[in-house]
């Protein structure tokens, strides 16, 4: 993978900056209940400060699909980011046209402004080229720092960055692509991952590009049963993907002719019902039973899971391993967190639902790194080209 030019790199000093940051974060409220993706902005949007750059602050929320919804303005990201840099931080009402070209030209070398939900506009998402010639007007510098839409091929993140030149990386990006890259292209070994979530078909790609990096990998969660199906088990009433037995089945064929292993539950957490409430039990192996559905890893999986991650040197976790959403289903994935705090080992997490898993265990402080993207840190480890990236000028 080529390296790609750094914000770093570029002459900023009184150059208008565009740059791509991914504030879609949740709100509850009018307030931002989890303001993680705005606080990792923030090395990239001090360095620019202290460089003497006009900052031209660009991102989407949510799905409105070109329609100007209120409830999905920027305005709650404005006010936060404005307290966290401990500067004003005003919000143009649109993204691009007199809105945006006034507010940016009101900017002093060092001052940032914020531009209105890209997504209010139809031509951010159909990456389409008036809309993208429109946001380069704006600047003289493009920056994206956004990782969590690399995976997306909008306007401000692809159809931009060929009019705007030259086109740097943040510093979270740059952080994102060097911990990813480096899990995937020169792992210290063991390298272990821990993959889990409710679908195989969701990752399938992931499962088949891991099992050829790394030295075998382990898994979790609801999609765990359909490769115990492919393999002949019982299952109960658990959550089983019919249309994808063959391709666990295939995959598990892959990982024999590669010579690693697919590490899968030995025990269950199985319930009757879906609350915090819930009675449970514990099933193994093919004692899950009709009307029960296995919902966690059991004791004995999480201690087996525990002792071969005990030697792991990296580790990438995506996925939960159980309903970790409900305190009874909470313990696998909570042991999974843990035991990657105690690892003299790079950890590495991806997905919204890890890293709210390692917060939810106190130990989010211990991973070597976060990742700020859900389905963008997915298709980087599936190996795919993220278009955010692939725009990107390439460093000399
Ligand atoms: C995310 O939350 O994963 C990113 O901000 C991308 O959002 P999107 O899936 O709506 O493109």
């Amino acid at each position: 993978m080529p390296t790609r030019l750094g914000v770093r790199d570029v002459n900023v000093a009184g150059k208008r900056v565009f740059v791509r940051v991914d504030f879609n974060v949740p709100i509850e409220d009018d307030e931002i209940a989890d303001d993680t993706r705005i606080r990792a902005a923030l090395p990239t949007i001090e360095y620019l400060r202290e460089h003497r750059a006009r900052v031209v602050l660009a991102s989407h929320r949510g799905r409105p699909s070109g329609e100007p919804l209120p409830e999905l303005s920027l305005a709650p990201a404005a006010i936060r980011l404005a307290e966290l840099l401990g500067a004003a931080v005003p919000l143009a009402a649109d993204c691009v046209g007199e809105p945006a070209a006034d507010a940016v030209s009101a900017l002093a070398p060092g001052d940032v402004v914020l531009l209105e939900n890209l997504r209010f506009h139809a031509g951010e998402e159909a990456n389409d080229d008036a809309f993208a010639a429109q946001l380069a007007q704006l600047a003289d510098v493009y920056v994206n720092d956004a990782f969590g839409a690399a995976h997306r091929a909008h306007a401000s993140t692809a159809g931009v960055a060929k009019l705007l030149q030259p086109a740097a990386a943040g510093l979270l990006m740059e952080s994102e692509l060097q911990h990813l890259g480096d899990a995937l292209e020169n792992p210290e070994r063991p390298f272990l991952p821990v993959l889990g979530g409710s679908k195989v078909s969701d990752k399938i790609a992931v499962i088949s590009r891991l099992l050829q990096v790394s030295d075998g990998v382990l898994i979790g969660g609801a999609m765990a049963y359909t490769f115990l199906v492919a393999m002949g088990r019982q299952v109960g009433d658990s959550l089983v993907e019919r249309d994808k037995i063959d391709v666990a089945r295939d995959l598990l064929i892959q990982a024999l002719k590669l010579g690693k292993p697919i590490y899968l539950p030995i025990d269950h957490v199985a319930t009757q019902e879906f609350s915090a409430t819930a009675e449970t039990r514990v099933a193994y192996r093919d004692t899950i039973e009709e009307g029960w559905e296995a919902v966690d890893i059991g004791p004995a999986t999480r201690e087996m899971y525990g002792r071969i991650l005990e030697r792991a040197r990296t580790v990438v976790w995506n996925g939960p391993v159980g309903v970790y959403e409900l305190e009874p289903f909470a313990h696998g994935t909570i042991s999974i967190a843990k035991t990657l705090s105690t690892l003299d080992a790079t950890t590495i997490i991806g997905g919204g639902d890890c890293v709210a898993a390692v917060e939810m265990a106190g130990v989010a402080d211990r991973m070597t790194h976060i990742s700020t993207g859900g389905g963008a840190s997915l298709e980087f480890l599936e190996g795919k080209e993220l278009p955010g990236v692939a725009a990107l000028s390439i460093a000399q």
